[in-house]
């Protein structure tokens, strides 16, 4: 029996976060299914951000390194953070971007491991990713193993000292056992660095429970802080007295106003930090994450699984025969919040979507990528969505050639 609307709509009033959604300040007409590119905007942090410019940047001036507390807004909003990721107020710093982040992690993973020759990373990562790895390797003369993320466990060998890997796949959602992968990592005497851009804030993460290393994270996707909202780190508490990262810079320094000749680390997860904060991003950052308040990561990761089987179970009613695939996982339980649809001209479908206030994104070269934040986006949504993609293809609206047109971004 096919899925209605209507039954969309008795899902979306019985679902426990229903009232999420009153906290972001949404489009009327849009449909957002891009949350795992960038989240919706939460109501308060424009009024938050432009507090912070005009009072704090505006009256304050430079007094506001102190009095409004921005020196140390990296540990206060890591410690607002790491509930969400199952880490302690301690472990996690907020800061950078996530390529610069994995650059540090790997590099101090590595300087614990120095006898072992070999950074073992997942092969179809995130490029970007391992394109940190092969610099890290040249600089330091490792070597570099690539292999499929489900194959990791398997392949750590003796001349490993470091692995790295997505928790949740970027293109085909797939998730990592964490706990048991670092397991098997530790069982070799190696260290893992997770990378978490597509879990936080959208699924529920225990990195202390998983004994993980090491870890970085995204603050513009799931956690909606905003384009280019920093990233954050997680480093285990065992680590954080022996960390040597490698962007010494003066905010990681114990003493940075001495102006000592010398790098002398600090103590703990402040060691990871470089340079001065970005505080308007770190502002909007910081006020995006009342958003997640009283809300259970527990639930967030269920509805998001539920979100991803109402897509596949509509696309396989009534996409599959119009051409288009399914290229993420259907078991929910290996599945993160994104599911990902493949068609030959997946690019011009996803442009005339977006024409019809349907936004997703587009990995190339075939999938079209619908990610869920799970506080704002409602079952029926997905049903609206699934409807205007077999209304495009139906009508054949994407052979328009302007529609193929490349945009920088997709
Ligand atoms: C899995 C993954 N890793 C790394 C990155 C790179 O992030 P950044 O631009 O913050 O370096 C992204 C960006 O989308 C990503 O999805």
């Amino acid at each position: 029996m096919s899925i209605t609307r209507e039954d969309c709509l008795a899902l979306d009033a019985s679902d426990p976060l229903r009232a999420c959604r009153a906290r972001f300040q949404l489009e009327e007409g849009i449909i957002y299914l891009d949350g795992n590119s960038l989240g919706a905007l939460p109501h308060g942090v424009a009024e938050h951000v432009a507090l912070v410019v005009e009072h704090e940047w505006g009256k304050g001036l430079i007094r506001s390194w102190n009095e409004a507390g921005w020196y140390v807004s990296p540990a206060r909003v890591g410690a607002k953070l790491a509930p969400l990721l199952g880490a302690k107020h301690d472990e996690v710093t907020v800061t950078e971007s996530i390529s610069i982040n994995l650059f540090k992690l790997l590099v101090a993973a590595a300087r614990l491991r120095p006898a072992r020759s070999e950074i073992l990373a997942e092969r179809g990562n995130f490029p970007s990713d391992n394109h940190i790895v092969e610099s890290v390797a040249r600089l330091l003369g490792k070597k570099t193993r690539f292999v499929p993320a489900g194959e990791i466990a398997q392949a750590i060998g003796a001349d490993t000292g470091v692995v790295t890997l997505s928790h949740v796949n970027y293109r085909s959602a797939e998730v990592q056992d964490m706990a048991r992968v670092t397991e098997a990592v530790h069982a070799k005497g190696a260290l893992i660095v997770w990378d978490l851009a597509h879990s936080s804030g959208a699924v529920d993460l225990q990195l202390d429970a998983c004994r993980a290393d090491f870890a970085v994270g995204c603050g513009y996707k799931f956690l909606n802080g905003g384009p280019g909202a920093p990233s954050h780190i997680f480093v285990a508490e065992r680590h954080l007295g022996s960390l040597d990262q490698p962007l010494t810079g003066w905010f990681g320094h114990a003493e940075p106003f001495r102006f000592d000749d010398g790098y002398r680390r600090a103590d703990g997860i402040r060691h990871m930090l470089c340079s001065t904060p970005q505080m308007l991003s770190m502002a909007a950052f910081e006020k995006a994450l009342d958003a997640f308040e009283g809300v259970s990561m527990a639930e967030v990761e269920r509805k998001g699984r539920a979100l991803g089987d109402l897509m596949i179970a509509l696309h396989d009613e009534r996409l599959g025969r119009l051409g288009c695939g399914l290229a993420t996982l259907r078991d929910a339980k290996r599945r993160g919040n994104h599911v990902s649809l493949t068609h030959e001209a997946g690019y011009a479908v996803m442009r005339a979507l977006i024409g019809r206030g349907v936004i997703g994104d587009f990995r190339a070269p075939d999938v079209m990528r619908f990610g869920f934040g799970p506080l704002y986006v409602r079952y029926v949504d997905i049903h609206d969505a699934v409807t205007a993609i077999a209304d495009i293809l139906e009508r054949g609206e994407f052979k328009n050639e302007a529609l193929a047109e490349r945009q920088a971004v997709t």
